[in-house]
C-alpha cells in the first residue's frame, strides 16, 4: 500500500504532530512509503532563510529519532525532486480560484495580515501534486487536514475525468485518538506551533520538568470526576487522548482507572516523559551529524525523483504537452 505525508519545516514539533501524525507515519512505514519535508510549503509564509535550513536539518533529525527508517522507506525533501514544482503549475490549471480562497487554514492564515503570498493561497494545490505524484493509496495525517485531502481527491478526480485515468485517487487516514490535540490551556483550539501560548503545547524536545509543569497546568474544570466527554469535559478529554494514544488503550479505559485529576495529571506526565525521552536522545545524537542528515534526504531524493517522474510525465502527457 502506497502511503506518502510531509510535514513543514516550520519549528519544533509538539506532540500534538507526533500523535496526530509521526507516531502514524512510523507504524505504516514499510518500502512503499514515502515522507518528505515539505520546505517549498515553508516558504508560503514569512520565513529567515538560514533558519529555514537549519529547521529542515531539524525535521529530518526528528523524523529519524522518532523511528522512521531510511532503510525501510523513503524520507526526502520537496525541494529536491523538482517534479513537485512541475506537478503544482500543471495542478494549478485544473483547480479554481474559488475553492482554493474557501480553505479553512487559507482564510486563517490570510486574515492575520495583509499582503500574503499568493503561495498562501495556492498551497493545498502543491500539497495534492505532492500525493498524487507517488501514486499514494493512504495519507496518514492529523484531523486539521481533511480538508486538504478532500481538495486532492476533487482534483485528482476532476483531472482523471477531463485527461483520462492519470491520478490514483488517495484517501487521508487520522488515527483513531489525538487525531487532534488540543492546547493545554484552552482545550477548545487545537495544539498549534504558531499561536498557541508555551504552556499551551508540549514540544517533542521539551525537558521532564517542563512538561511536569505544562501537564500540571492544564487547565480542566471544577467537577472532579475523571470521564471521557469532549462535550462537556474537553480539557480531561484530551488528557486522556494524549496518554490513550501512548499508551494503546481506549481513553474510557484509561479514565476508568482514575479518580482525581491530579493521579491522572500525574501519571500522564511521567507516560510522556518516558515516551519521549528516547527520541530526545536519538536526536541530539543525530544532530551531531547533519553530513549524514544531508546524505540521507540525497539517496531518498533518487527513489523519489524515479517514482515521480514517471508519474509527472503520465500527466503532462495527458494534458497535452509533448
Ligand atoms: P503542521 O505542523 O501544521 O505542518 O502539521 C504537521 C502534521 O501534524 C499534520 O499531519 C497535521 O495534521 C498534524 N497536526 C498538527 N497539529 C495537530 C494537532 N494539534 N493534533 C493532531 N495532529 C496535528
Ligand atoms: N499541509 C500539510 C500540513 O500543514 C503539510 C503537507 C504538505 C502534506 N504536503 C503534504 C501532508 C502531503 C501530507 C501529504 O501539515
Amino acid at each position: 500500500m502506497r502511503v506518502l505525508s510531509g510535514m513543514q519545516p516550520s519549528g519544533t514539533l509538539h506532540i500534538g504532530n507526533y500523535l496526530g501524525a509521526l507516531k502514524q507515519w512510523v507504524e505504516a512505514q514499510s518500502s512503499d512509503a514515502f515522507y518528505c519535508v515539505v520546505d517549498l510549503h515553508a516558504l508560503t509564509l514569512e520565513i529567515d532563510p538560514a533558519t529555514l535550513r537549519s529547521q529542515t536539518l531539524d525535521l529530518i533529525a526528528t523524523y529519524l529519532a522518532a523511528g522512521l527508517d531510511p532503510e525501510i522507506c523513503t524520507i526526502f525533501l520537496q525541494s529536491e525532486v523538482p517534479y513537485h514544482a512541475q506537478m503544482n503549475w500543471l495542478l494549478e490549471c485544473v483547480a479554481t480560484y474559488g475553492e482554493l480562497s474557501r480553505m479553512t487554514q487559507f482564510k486563517e492564515k490570510s486574515t492575520r495580515k495583509t499582503g500574503y503570498r499568493v503561495g498562501l493561497l495556492t498551497y493545498p494545490v502543491l500539497m495534492a501534486g505532492d500525493i498524487l505524484l507517488y501514486e499514494t493509496a493512504e495519507v496518514p495525517v492529523g484531523d486539521d487536514q481533511r480538508q486538504h485531502l478532500e481538495l486532492t481527491r476533487v482534483l485528482a478526480e476532476r483531472f482523471n475525468n477531463r485527461y483520462g485515468p492519470t491520478f490514483v485517487v488517495p484517501v487521508g487516514v487520522q488515527p483513531k485518538v489525538a487525531a487532534r490535540v488540543m492546547d493545554l490551556q484552552e482545550p477548545t483550539r487545537k495544539m498549534s506551533k504558531s499561536i498557541s501560548s508555551p504552556m499551551g503545547s508540549i514540544f517533542v524536545t521539551d525537558s521532564a520538568s517542563e512538561i511536569d509543569k505544562k501537564i500540571k497546568k492544564a487547565v480542566t474544570d471544577t467537577d472532579n470526576e475523571v470521564r471521557y466527554d469532549w462535550d462537556t469535559k474537553p480539557g480531561i478529554s484530551n488528557l486522556l487522548e494524549i496518554y490513550s494514544s501512548l499508551s494503546d488503550e481506549t481513553p474510557q479505559a484509561v479514565a476508568e482507572r482514575y479518580t482525581r485529576y491530579g493521579d491522572l495529571k500525574s501519571d500522564l506526565s511521567a507516560l510522556v516523559v518516558e515516551s519521549l525521552a528516547p527520541i530526545q536522545k536519538r536526536y541530539d545524537e543525530l544532530m551531531t551529524d547533519p553530513v549524514e542528515l544531508r546524505a540521507v534526504v540525497a539517496r531518498g531524493a533518487l527513489k523519489a525523483n524515479e517514482v515521480a517522474g514517471e508519474v509527472y510525465r503520465r500527466a503532462a502527457h495527458a494534458m497535452g504537452l509533448i
